[in-house]
């Protein structure tokens, strides 16, 4: 019916379709995916598993028992089904406590997303986790499509792993078709997204990204403008320029713009696009260098999102600038105690290199304000700070309009994605001032450095501009193991919700 392609960049397709099916026990599939939950009394069958425990001679609570299953969240049980069911390979997992009323979607998405992790190379999974409406279908799929994503491009032989070949979701529910439709295309945008931010920096510079955001965000119907960096010198972007500065690979500004003839609102994203971040002359240490291949990932987002939008057609305008540079060190490097003009208008002294995130973004942001958007948006692995802050799961999300704020942690939470508000407080602006410059792009107190960071970017919001700033360093990548339908590496993080954002600005 529908088709998510998950490892691009590995070549991988994993198909998605929707069967209204409810006989577990006949349906032909080499893994059948069922939930139990957690109850009172030991395990109870989730919605889906209708019918099983009859054609399994009523053995599956012991033998699941017998497996240590106890229906928690994260846990999974192969069952050998030996002929009793069409399915050779039954595939148990945990849902957590039976909800007093609706399944929450994110546990649908986790599970089934556990399942297809754990399935990889299996030609056909079916799930029959609880769907019994369209929300719930499509978060099975969604969860189900992300989980069964690989990245294997850069793996020669046996250690590549097709992932699952095709998923049907077991669901008779009423609009079920457009919800399983919908996870495939945003399935097919966050896993574009990862792609982007697993590829190593030797083959993903300023220049290259913006031919894939040509090519791909071309071919989904998204008008895609280039500024290379004679452009971006002569259009006075002074902060992406003076970032690039340092790298053999010049900066790239790119505008990626969808709009709907029906369309009432205009949104705007802005993301951080640093394709490696070395620090600069402020060099980083090793230990945190090696995985700021994720520097890109705001961008990754903007990109992903805007490509599901144009897919699905959303009766919004939207507009995406991805802020692409690479920070490197060298003779032509900008320096420490360096100034230079941005785009707003506005000098900047830079006293540490490091901080390179926010002088890409205030260009995009005013450059944004062009647009007449009626809100922007940006979205970067701006500070470590963060991830002291709020862990590594969890986003922070900064606004100028405290109802702008809460919306966009709402719909972050919609989509299970966590976010988290965070206050701009007033009286660190003073630790931004510069002795010779407009702003300084460092406030010498670390201490609230995710605040810090929002609040220079706030100077650089156009007047009268609803802007929301969105701090992902730590949900970007993941360090730790997989979970859930969360891989190791990049996540893909916030590209849901950017989507989800536009939806509800379409009305
Ligand atoms: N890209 C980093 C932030 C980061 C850190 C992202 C860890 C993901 C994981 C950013 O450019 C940076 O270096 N920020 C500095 C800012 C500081 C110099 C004010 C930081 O957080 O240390
Ligand atoms: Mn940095
Ligand atoms: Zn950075």
């Amino acid at each position: 019916m529908c088709t998510a392609k998950a490892g691009l960049a590995s070549g991988y397709v994993t198909t998605v379709r929707l069967n209204p099916s409810d006989n577990v026990v006949s349906f032909d599939t080499d893994a059948l995916v069922v939930g139990v939950h957690t109850g009172p009394d030991g395990l109870r069958a989730a919605p889906g598993a209708e019918g099983l425990d009859e054609a399994l001679g009523g053995k599956l609570a012991a033998t699941l028992d017998a497996l240590g299953v106890k229906g928690k969240p994260g846990e999974i049980a192969k069952v050998p089904t030996f002929g009793a069911l069409t399915a050779p390979l039954l595939v148990v997992v945990g849902l957590g406590d039976a909800p007093e009323g609706d399944h929450d979607p994110e546990a649908l998405r986790r599970a089934a997303g556990v399942a297809a992790r754990a399935l990889a190379g299996t030609a056909r999974v079916a799930l029959a986790l609880p769907a019994a409406s369209a929300e719930q279908a499509g978060a099975v799929a969604l969860g189900g499509l992300l989980g069964a994503y690989s990245f294997t491009k850069y793996r020669t032989g046996e250690q590549q792993t097709a992932p699952v070949g095709e998923i049907t979701v077991l669901s008779g529910a009423g609009g079920a078709e457009a919800a399983v439709e919908r996870a495939a295309t945003v399935a097919t945008s966050v896993c574009l997204v990862r792609d982007l931010v697993n590829t190593p920096p030797s083959d993903l510079w300023p220049s290259r990204f913006a031919e894939i955001a040509e090519q791909t965000g071309g071919e989904a119907g998204l008008s895609v403008e280039i500024l290379d960096e004679k452009a971006l010198k002569e259009g006075g972007y002074g902060g992406i320029v003076a970032v690039g500065q340092g790298s053999a690979n010049p900066p790239r500004l790119v505008r990626l713009a969808y709009s709907h003839p029906e369309a009432a609102k205009t949104i705007a994203f802005v993301g951080k696009g640093i394709t490696f971040d070395s620090g600069g002359l402020s060099l980083k240490p090793t230990s945190s260098m090696d995985w700021m291949k994720s520097d890109m990932g705001g961008a990754g987002a903007v990109f992903g999102a805007l490509v599901a939008i144009a897919r699905l057609g959303l009766k919004v305008n939207a507009v995406g600038y991805l802020c692409l540079a690479e920070n490197m060190p060298s003779g032509t490097a900008q320096r420490p105690s360096d100034v230079f003009t941005s785009f707003a208008g506005k000098t900047v002294e830079v006293l540490d290199t490091d901080a390179e995130g926010r002088l890409v973004l205030i260009d995009g942001i005013a450059r944004a304000g062009q647009d007449n958007p009626d809100l922007i948006v940006d979205i970067a692995t701006l500070t470590g700070a963060q991830i002291v802050a709020l862990g590594w799961r969890t986003a922070g999300v900064m606004a100028n309009d405290d109802e702008l704020r809460e919306e966009v942690v709402a719909v972050a939470g919609e989509q299970g994605e966590n976010a988290w508000g965070m206050p701009l407080p007033e009286e660190l602006r003073k630790g931004l001032d510069s002795p010779v410059a407009d702003i300084a792009n460092l406030n010498p107190d670390r201490f609230g450095g995710m605040l810090s960071a929002g609040i220079f970017l706030r100077e650089f919001v156009p007047d009268g501009v609803k802007w929301a700033h969105i701090d992902m360093a730590g949900p970007a990548f993941n360090k730790g193991e997989a979970h859930g339908y969360t891989p190791k590496g990049g996540t893909g993080a916030i590209t849901r919700t950017l989507v989800g954002l536009a939806e509800r600005y379409a009305g």
